[in-house]
């Protein structure tokens, strides 16, 4: 008798109309603007795993190798019989790294891009059969709770990626305090964190030779064009990713290489020739400034793994005790 993997979905994707009305109110904000959660759309999510796999793009490799290297370590931090929660899980790729370690009670991936998480897990659940898992759709940054039949205590979240860099410090600490309250006291966070360093480093990265992320990036515009009837004519704006040292972070904008008028869900909206749309920041920490950021979310660093360039760190976090 074969076993068949135990997989549940859970589908709480944000309606069409939000998603209008959002990218409406970013659009007519003085600085235009469009929040990087609508990056993933499957082409978008496509293009991201091709990013994780260019030269210029060490966050992915670094990660890998120091989740590869301290795995074992890692597990001993986590302990066994986990309900082990991804943020953003995106292909599972990286999750894989550590299942035999810590052998989780189980998985349960939580990603905004309903197509290419159904995709992973499936693929995910056919090599480890034993693992029970519970995939999500849902937008991390709204409010989420357990599907029913997942209580349990030794609460794991794991988010990798340094994606907790899409959010301004504040926002940060704020996402940070709702994953505590998650996991709760006993709880824990193995976190992926991008460190701050040499600037054409970090501007290579962004603006790779093969231009696979200015394709991600004009893939919204794209988006915008297939989902909300937009009438971008891509070609009319140009990527741009560059390091702002007032803020630690890469910003990526789109920016509109002429004057034109775009129609989108029956509205029209004036770009300024030169008139950017801002659509990620990547914020970069030290390991004391993200140490700094973890404490005031009610997290305790227990422990951080770097590689031997200081490229990029992970962190492993246990909720604070209330006393
Ligand atoms: C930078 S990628 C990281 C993917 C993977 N975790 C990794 O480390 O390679 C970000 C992932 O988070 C997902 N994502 C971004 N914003 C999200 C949100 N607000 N809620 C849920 N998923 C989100 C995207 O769909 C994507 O899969």
């Amino acid at each position: 008798m074969t076993n068949l993997p135990l997989i549940h979905f859970h589908d709480f994707h944000p309606p069409l109309g939000d998603f209008r009305s959002t990218i409406l109110a970013g659009l007519r904000s003085e600085q235009k603007q469009i929040a990087p959660k609508y990056f993933y759309d499957p082409q978008g999510s496509m293009l991201f795993d091709r990013i994780c796999e260019l030269p210029e793009y060490y966050l992915t490799r670094t990660e890998i190798a120091l989740l590869n290297q301290y795995g074992d370590q890692i597990a001993d931090s986590i302990g066994p019989d986990a309900v082990l929660f991804e943020l953003g899980s995106g292909n599972s790729n990286k999750i894989r790294l550590l299942l035999d370690a810590i052998r989780p009670k189980c998985y349960v991936p939580m990603d905004i891009s309903k197509n290419h998480l159904f995709q992973s897990v499936n693929l995910l659940a056919k090599d480890y059969p034993w693992l029970e898992v519970h995939a999500i759709c849902v937008d991390y940054a709204g409010s989420w709770n357990l599907p029913p039949g997942l209580k349990g205590r030794n609460r794991i979240a794991f988010f990798p990626g340094s994606s907790i860099g899409n959010l301004t410090p504040e926002e940060a600490v704020g996402l940070l305090r709702r994953i505590a309250q998650f996991v709760s006291h006993g709880g824990g966070l193995l976190i992926g964190v991008d460190l701050i360093k040499d600037i054409g480093v970090l501007e290579a990265a962004y603006n790779d030779q093969q231009k696979v992320t200015a394709a991600f990036n004009k893939n919204l515009l794209l988006r915008l064009n297939r989902e909300l009837g937009a009438n971008f004519q891509v070609d009319r704006f140009q990527h741009r990713a560059f390091y702002n040292q007032g803020f630690d972070r890469i910003e990526m904008h789109l920016e509109s290489e002429e004057e034109q008028v775009v129609r989108i869900a029956n509205e029209l909206i004036h770009f300024n020739a030169g008139e950017t749309i801002h659509t990620e920041n990547s914020h970069k920490y030290s390991i004391a400034g993200f140490h700094r950021l973890a404490l005031r979310a009610g997290f305790h660093p227990v422990k951080v793994w770097t590689d031997p360039e200081d490229l990029f760190s992970i962190h492993y976090l246990q909720v604070q005790d209330e006393r």
